[in-house]
């Protein structure tokens, strides 16, 4: 660690306690983050942290739609973003009014909202799920017809453990998209040892390739099991410097150093410091939109 690195470290601890904060990071955000976090994790584990946590003020290192289901669920505390430009893509692929457009054209379908939409889309749905439960939350509807929103890849991958239909939004993730089936078989051949595990934002060609599709929280503790030595990983490559460091000796292939998510790395040491000091960029949700969006989020918090 530089020394300005090690300053800003303890700055931001000293004033973290001072203001009764928690500092929540996801498995994509940079080392140094995560290193500084008190907890790091998937959507829904940092999901549920937020909605356990009895903190005044939840920093949250991670993208918009995150800091914004932490205010849905704890609208009693401060949601703080470091930098309120880390939005995710895909979850502007979609926007309230489309989402009301698709539901007329689709009545009595159950829609369900992937955890990267706006509270707005989310308030919309029916229920909200994330890349660790989406085919639990859709196997556990009563009904067959659902709508997915607005992931194409997870919801197909879903609808594949399932024998309900499932209506698709065309959005996608830019930065799984990199990952192609070539990045796959090429380095199985160089590592004809490793397992091949992936998150279900992936292609489904990339996806048939894989031992295992879990969600990033998965992905890691996948990565402790004794018989796991060697694994190529297909997710952003954010995830890679948590996994070395919970498993020290073990390999571990990034599918492509092109996955990326340049948003996720918008939020640094000095955006976490100066956030905690001026106590913003504030995450707050309007409460007519907040108690609709909460309502499909709780519905997903009691399936898992
Ligand atoms: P996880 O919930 O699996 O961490 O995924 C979040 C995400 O944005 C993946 O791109
Ligand atoms: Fe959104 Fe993809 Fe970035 Fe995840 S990796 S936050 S889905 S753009």
């Amino acid at each position: 660690m530089r020394n300005s690195d090690a300053e800003l470290v303890e700055k931001t601890i000293s004033l973290k306690t001072r203001r009764n904060a928690i500092i929540l990071a996801h498995n994509y955000q940079l080392g140094e983050v995560q290193d500084i976090a008190d907890f790091v994790g998937d959507s829904l584990e940092l999901s549920q942290k937020a909605a356990k946590t009895d903190a005044d003020v939840i920093v949250f290192c991670g993208v918009h739609f995150m800091a914004e289901t932490a205010s849905i669920l704890s609208s009693d505390k401060i949601v703080l973003l470091p930098d309120i430009h880390a939005g995710c893509p895909m979850a502007d692929m979609i926007t309230a009014e489309g989402l009301r457009e698709r539901k007329r054209e689709l009545p009595g379908a159950i829609v369900v909202c992937y955890i990267n939409t706006s509270a707005e889309v989310k308030a919309e749905s029916d229920f909200c799920c994330t890349s660790a439960n989406a085919a639990k939350v859709i196997e556990s509807l009563d009904a067959e017809d659902i709508l997915f929103v607005p992931d194409q890849y997870l919801g197909h991958y879903a609808s594949t453990k399932t024998d309900k239909r499932v209506s698709l939004w065309p959005g996608f993730c830019p930065t799984h998209i990199r990952i192609q089936p070539q990045h796959i078989t090429n380095l199985r051949q160089e590592h004809p040892q490793a397992k091949v595990v992936v998150h279900p934002e992936c292609r489904p060609e990339v996806i048939a390739l894989a031992d295992e599709v879990l969600s990033t929280g998965g992905i890691c503790r996948y990565a402790s099991r004794e018989d796991v030595t060697q694994m190529i990983v297909g997710t952003e490559v954010g995830i890679i410097h948590r996994l070395r460091k919970e498993n020290p000796g073990k390999k571990f292939i990034p599918a492509s150093e092109q996955a990326i998510c340049p948003r996720m790395k918008l939020i640094t040491l000095e955006s976490i410091l100066w956030s905690l000091q001026e106590m913003t960029p504030e995450v707050k949700v309007p409460e007519e939109i907040r108690l609709k969006a909460k309502a499909a989020v709780d519905r997903m918090l009691e399936v898992v």
